[in-house]
C-alpha cells in the first residue's frame, strides 16, 4: 500500500455560509493590526486615531495601506498635509487607544493621554509611548463609496532599542489585533519553525 493510501482522509467539516460584512464579523477571520495613526491639523497640532485597517502592501518601494471613512479627521488631514505615521502600540496602551476614538475633536495626542514626538521625515508627530513608527506621504488613494484606501510610502522608520535588544522582540513589542468590537487578541511571543 503506498503511503498516500495509508493517510487517513481529514475528517470532513461542514461549511456554513458567513456574512462579508466585516462590520458583523464574529468571529473575525481576517485581523487588523492595532495601530495610532497621527496626523497634522490643519492650524499645525496633531490628531490621533486608531486604525486597524493597516496593513504593507508593496516591498519595494515600501509601501503600506490605511483604510478609512472619508468625514474623519484623519482623512482630511492626510488630503491636506499629504503625511500620517503610523504608530504601533504595545497591548498595555489597548484601554488608551480604545478610549482615543471617542474623544471629541480636537483631539491631540495629548488628549489621549499622551506625548508627541517629532517625526524624522514627515509634518504629523510620532507617538512617544509607541514602540515603532512609521513615517509616511501618501501616494495615492483609491475611493469606496464613504471610505478610503490611502497608499502610504514609509519614508522613515523607527523602533525602540530595546526591541531590537530583547530576547524575543515580539514578547516586547506585545503587537495587538482588533477582532471585534471591544475585542482584541495580543501576539504575547514568537513561535519559530
Ligand atoms: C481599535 C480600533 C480600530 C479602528 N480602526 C479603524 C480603521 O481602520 N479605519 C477607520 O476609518 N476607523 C477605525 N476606527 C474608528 C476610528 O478610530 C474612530 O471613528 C475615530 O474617532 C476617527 O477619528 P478621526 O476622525 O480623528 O480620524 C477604529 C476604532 C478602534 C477603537
Amino acid at each position: 500500500m503506498s503511503a498516500a493510501k495509508q493517510t487517513a482522509a481529514p475528517a470532513a467539516k461542514q461549511k456554513v455560509a458567513f456574512s462579508a460584512d466585516k462590520i458583523v464579523w464574529h468571529p473575525s477571520p481576517l485581523l487588523g493590526q492595532v495601530t495610532l495613526v497621527t496626523t497634522c491639523n490643519a492650524d499645525g497640532s496633531s490628531n490621533v486615531a486608531p486604525k486597524s485597517l493597516v496593513s504593507m502592501m508593496v516591498f519595494h518601494p515600501p509601501v503600506l495601506a490605511l483604510g478609512c471613512n472619508l468625514t474623519h479627521v484623519t482623512a482630511q488631514n492626510i488630503r491636506r498635509g499629504g503625511d500620517f505615521v503610523v504608530n504601533i502600540p504595545g497591548a498595555e496602551l489597548a484601554e488608551k487607544v480604545w478610549a482615543s476614538h471617542e474623544l471629541p475633536h480636537p483631539r491631540p495626542i495629548e488628549a489621549a493621554g499622551l506625548t508627541a514626538l517629532p517625526a524624522e521625515q514627515v509634518k504629523s508627530p510620532r507617538i512617544a509611548e509607541c514602540k515603532a513608527h512609521l513615517e509616511c506621504v501618501c501616494e495615492r488613494e483609491l475611493v469606496f463609496g464613504e471610505e478610503v484606501i490611502f497608499l502610504g510610502r514609509i519614508v522613515a522608520a523607527s523602533i525602540d532599542r530595546e526591541a531590537l535588544e530583547a530576547p524575543d522582540p515580539y514578547a516586547y513589542l506585545r503587537l495587538f489585533a482588533f477582532l471585534e468590537e471591544k475585542t482584541y487578541g495580543v501576539v504575547e511571543r514568537a513561535e519559530r519553525l
